[in-house]
């Protein structure tokens, strides 16, 4: 018989919060009428932990702050009072290496598409889980491939909402053709980004470019925090829109996000990048943000 998952079967041991609570993973809840399950009304974060530490905190909390505003929401609670939650979860679930996730939504109310004035409490929670470092590292090794989709979503890709089905879908439809990710191609032929991830692509010359900011792309931390520490590397670096073919005929390609920095792009829709295997400037952007960020590159 095939093991199913299920979320009350958890790994024992891991601790969610939810509202004000510290509670089994596989026990922790929020009431059917929250918003963000009955119309996605929420944002959300995601850091990497390294030796019990949140990667980027202050960045990812800017984004939270804003994401929030941008839907008329205030954080449920100070930054301070944020951060020792964060870290009582991390502490709590004894997982020195992994990813804390973190979710607010306009909280649970009779349904109706206006929210009302004085708002029900936000629903915050947190969760934590291990990251798989063996995947990581093999993804680091010997890079990933990435398949192209139509960019479906809507008008505010800058905001992090929890609203992520064409980010799954596009997901999807990457891994049944045998990718690792999914780059989104919008209606002009241009890359905006990965599903979850911010797309980058090094030129002949050696420049390294990636989509300018606007409400086509998610305002990745990694993608900020490698922009400052390859500014402060003085390597040549362009925030600008890049075609499908710029792409395929880039030197190296890679990826970022929090789950993983600099992953290298080998393959673009079954078509070799550069070598076909992880390139050298890419490595050198993951050392240089991993050194910015606190992290062990070794
Ligand atoms: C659509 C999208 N773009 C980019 C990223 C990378 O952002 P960050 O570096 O903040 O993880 C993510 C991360 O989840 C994402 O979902």
């Amino acid at each position: 018989m095939t093991k199913k998952w299920s979320a009350s079967r958890a790994p024992a041991g891991r601790i969610a919060y939810v509202n004000g609570r510290y509670l089994p993973h596989g026990e922790a809840a929020v009431h059917i009428e929250d918003r963000a399950l009955q119309l996605g009304d929420g944002i959300y974060e995601v850091t990497n932990v390294i030796n019990f530490q949140p990667i980027d905190e202050e960045a990812h909390l800017e984004r939270m702050e804003r994401s929030l505003r941008e839907i008329g929401m205030a954080m449920p609670m100070g930054r301070a009072a944020l951060k020792l939650v964060m870290r009582e979860v991390i502490a709590r679930n004894r997982i020195p290496n992994g990813l804390l996730y973190l979710q607010v939504t306009r909280g649970a109310v009779r349904r109706d598409h206006v929210p009302p004035k004085d708002g029900p409490r936000p629903t915050l929670i947190l969760t934590m889980r291990a990251q798989d470092m063996a995947g990581l590292a093999s993804r680091m090794q010997k890079g990933i491939a990435v398949s192209t989709q139509p960019d479906i979503r809507w008008g505010r890709c800058d905001i992090k909402t929890v609203q992520l089905l064409p980010n799954l879908l596009a997901k999807q439809a990457a891994k049944a053709a045998g990718a690792f990710e999914a780059w989104l191609i919008d209606a002009d032929g241009y890359v905006t980004e990965g599903a979850s991830t911010n797309a980058w692509i090094v030129d002949a010359d050696g420049t390294v470019i990636t989509r300018d900011l606007s409400n086509a792309i998610l305002p990745g931390v990694t993608r900020r925090i490698m922009l400052e520490a390859m500014a402060e590397g003085q390597m040549k670096v362009v925030e600008r829109k890049f075609t499908l073919s710029e792409a395929l005929a880039a030197r190296e390609a890679f990826i970022s996000s929090a789950t993983g920095a600099a992953v290298p792009v080998v393959a673009i829709d079954g078509k070799t990048i550069g070598q076909g295997v992880p390139g050298p400037l890419t490595r050198r952007i993951y050392g240089l943000y991993a050194a910015r960020a606190g992290i062990n590159s070794d």
